[in-house]
């Protein structure tokens, strides 16, 4: 996999109204599928797309979410004194992670999230993964997303968004891009010459919505300090500075193949810990 993307960042610090009042007090990052939490899942995306180095952008409460993946001795001994490897082994994953812990005070967007992690990102190109999205079966969004990355490394300096083609009835549940044509010969990989935040069927210029994972390059970040949603509510959102940089940084749709849950719902929710089952 691509050796250049090396870094992720994982904007968890909303507020999950939609899971409310459950989420007053726990996460809904940490709800089970099986007897790991969605974020572990997400997490796990990472490290088999060979990204060891992650950040999380949290909100005050969410501490739990950095603590599931600390080592803990005392666990771990008390494991081994009974025999359980199998368990030991699925808690030491973590152990060669770097992790590292941000704080978005206020809930101001996305894209907001995002940047509270900009000091922390070393390389020239950067990973995206909300928390919401999961990919079943065959190869997950970050790894198709990151050999889209490399298919137009010609194009130098640009950013990858994984999109999927979504009922037209649904696409004012995402962003949609605009599409110029193909990328060179690839069926997967779309020019995107517009961006919407979640038209309404009528109005989507395609139905190809954005699902969740992002490279970006750092120049994302610079344009994300000057963009304002302008949707009045003052939000700074990822897709918002995506479309300011139309004119000047290439940006390409990889339409991602297999089964993608949306656990950002009740509904979805339960969709997902039925289908996935580890
Ligand atoms: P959502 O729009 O799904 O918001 O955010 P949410 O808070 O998670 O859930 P609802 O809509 O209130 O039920 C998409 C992603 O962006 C993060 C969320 O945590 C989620 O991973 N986000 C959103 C932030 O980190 N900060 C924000 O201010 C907004």
């Amino acid at each position: 996999m691509s050796p250049t993307v090396t870094q992720a960042i994982l904007p968890i610090a909303g507020l999950g109204t939609r899971f409310l009042p459950w989420t007053k007090a726990v996460p809904k990052e940490m709800l089970p599928i099986g007897t790991r939490p969605i974020i572990a899942l997400i997490v796990d995306e990472c490290l088999e797309a060979g990204i060891r180095d992650i950040c999380f952008v949290i909100s005050k409460g969410k501490e739990v979410i950095p603590r599931y993946f600390r080592r803990d001795d005392a666990l771990e001994k008390e494991l081994s004194k009974r025999g359980k490897g199998d368990l030991l082994d699925e808690l030491r994953k973590y152990d060669e992670v770097r992790f590292h812990v941000v704080y978005q005070e206020e809930q101001l967007g996305d894209g907001h999230a995002i940047l509270q992690a900009e000091a922390w990102v070393e390389s020239e190109e950067v990973a995206i993964l909300f928390g919401d999205d999961l990919f079943v079966g065959g190869e997950s969004g970050l790894r198709q997303l990151l050999r889209g990355y490399e298919e137009t490394a010609g194009e130098g300096e640009r950013a990858v968004l994984a999109v999927e083609n979504v009922p037209r009835d649904r696409t004012n549940r995402y962003g949609i891009i605009d599409v110029a044509g193909n990328y060179a010969d690839s069926k997967r990989l779309w020019r995107v010459k517009g961006l919407v935040e979640k038209p309404a069927p009528g109005r989507a210029p395609s139905t190809l919505g954005i699902v969740g994972r992002y490279l970006i390059p750092r120049s994302t970040f610079r344009m994300l300090r000057t963009t304002h949603s302008g949707t009045n509510d003052g939000e700074i959102r990822l897709i918002d500075a995506l479309k300011g940089q139309l004119t000047s940084l290439p940006v390409f749709g990889y339409e991602c193949e297999g089964k993608r849950l949306d656990t950002g719902t009740p509904e979805g929710y339960v969709d997902a810990a039925k289908h996935i089952w580890p």
